[in-house]
């Protein structure tokens, strides 16, 4: 029986930590705020996240995909608008010193969008809440807080020679988001990778943001990964693909993140950038978190990064319609989903706490059989030397195929239970009579199911089981 899920962010951490999926970064010197390493188990599942995704946009002859640098000519950034106004909107509580963002002190208030809108048009909001005495602190109550203030996200560094000061001339910007990369790509991949309109190109990548207020795990990172598709077409056609594209991420996070349909929903933007015509977000319902918060972005954003970037560099950024004999710089459908954020979604929905038949319990970790980090555990029922040679054969066989664990440490039940955790799909018990009859007990993450195999059959079992659409 599953329980009712009700668990905190503290919860989730917890067993992500125990189990081996995420660590604070810089623990040993008392941690780095909204900074996280993957460990083995997050690393490797966080990995098949990123190839569902990029299997995905790029098993098509359309996009194409792209791994740009980190580090971007700096006039990049003053071109997108980011120098200039890439900033949140910032409230500090006087009393007690915590900062928060100011959307996220109104939007309980009934005003949304305020992270969209400009200072002074916020400001107004926050003078009439501030009358109606209904702006508190969420830490300490204090009614004393600041005006909006504008924090910028970009986060800065220098290159330079080694002998160069450090100064304003050489500074750099480690990339806000992935996608600029892409756009000063896309008359390279227009030359020399024989793409026409309509076509994208994709890439999977680090981001940097100093973001404000670092609360809530892995959901606002300072460094995340960014899973970031534009998709170059006519400008007529910009609003048919944008609804394309909202259905086909939309059917992804249902099929391939295999997040239940029930904790997802798009959210309109009712504030939209100057030059965008629509822009949606995906939202999935976070148990962690308490609401519906936002995964990913799909937006039109018509010419305005070509044509600034056209402006900036000098470049003739047009494309060139040879059987229509026509020349436009063409407008942009952008998909961004934040890679961290599908990562913490699959964990928050597969996080299981359950009362088994027996009235034992155990937590286990329902992801979809392809995200799992471990495919197969393999054990032998006891540390006998007979079970434990042929149940090593068969990992070794196995661990040719999949990410396999042997385990022959504490009781089956323990070794079911630390699987189970994990998201382990199956595990393989050798017993005694494996050694008569060439059978082995294939057990179910989900079902508890146990079904005497064939080891010859074992390995296309599995396969099916793993990826029933290939079968
Ligand atoms: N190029 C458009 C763009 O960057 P965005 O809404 O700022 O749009 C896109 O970001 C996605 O990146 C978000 O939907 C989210 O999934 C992810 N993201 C943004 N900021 C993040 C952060 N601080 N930590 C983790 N993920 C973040």
């Amino acid at each position: 029986m599953e329980k009712e899920k009700s668990m905190t962010i503290e919860t989730l951490a917890a067993f992500a930590k125990r189990r081996g999926f995420v660590f604070q970064s810089s623990e040993i010197y008392g941690g780095f705020a909204a900074v996280y390493d993957y460990a083995h188990y997050g690393a490797l599942m966080r990995e098949n996240i990123k190839q569902a995704w990029v299997k995905e946009m790029i098993r098509r002859d359309d996009v194409k995909l792209l791994d740009s640098a980190v580090f971007m000519h700096p006039t990049t950034w003053k071109a997108s608008g980011h120098v200039d106004s890439f900033a949140d909107p910032e409230i500090d509580c006087k009393s007690c010193k915590n900062r928060f963002k100011a959307d996220h002190l109104l939007e309980p208030l009934g005003y949304t969008d305020v992270d969209r809108m400009e200072i002074s048009e916020a400001n107004k909001i926050v003078e009439q809440v501030k009358a109606e005495g209904k702006l508190k602190c969420p830490v300490c109550g204090g009614k004393d807080l600041t005006d909006i203030k504008r924090f910028d996200l970009l986060v800065k560094s220098n290159l330079g020679s080694p002998t160069s000061e450090l100064s304003e001339e050489n500074v750099v910007y480690l990339r806000g988001e992935t996608c600029q990369g892409i756009y000063l790509n896309y008359k390279n991949y227009l030359q020399n990778m024989r793409v026409k309109v309509p076509f994208g190109i994709a890439q999977v990548g680090k981001a940097f943001r100093n973001e404000v207020v670092a609360r809530q795990y892995t959901f606002r990172m300072r460094e995340f990964e960014q899973c970031e598709m534009q998709y170059f077409v006519h400008p007529t056609d910009e609003q048919p693909k944008y609804d394309y594209w909202k259905k086909e991420r939309m059917r992804w996070w249902k099929e391939e993140l295999g997040v239940p349909a029930e904790m997802l929903r798009f959210k309109d933007h009712e504030k939209l950038a100057h030059y965008a015509k629509a822009a949606c977000d995906v939202e999935y319902d976070f148990n962690v978190l308490g609401k519906f918060a936002e995964v990913e972005g799909i937006h039109q954003r018509g010419d305005w990064d070509l044509s600034q970037h056209q402006k900036f560099s000098g470049e003739n950024l047009e494309y060139f319609d040879q059987d229509k004999n026509e020349k436009y710089i063409p407008h942009i459908v952008e998909t961004s989903g934040g890679l961290d954020r599908m990562f913490l979604a699959v964990l928050d929905s597969g996080y299981t706490e359950e009362t088994l038949e027996d009235g034992s319990e155990r937590v286990v970790l329902k992801v979809k059989p392809s995200l799992a980090p471990i495919k197969v555990a393999v054990f032998p029922l006891i540390k006998k030397p007979e079970l434990t040679k042929l149940a090593k054969d068969i990992y070794q066989y196995l661990l040719s195929q999949h990410m396999v664990e042997y385990d022959e440490t504490g009781s089956i039940g323990k070794r079911y239970r630390r699987q189970d955790e994990i998201g382990t799909p199956f595990c393989i018990t050798v017993d005694f009579e494996s050694l008569e009859d060439n059978m082995v007990t294939l057990r179910n993450r989900d079902t508890l199911e146990q079904e005497r195999i064939k080891i010859d059959d074992m390995p296309q079992i599995i396969n099916s089981r793993l990826y029933p659409e290939k079968a």
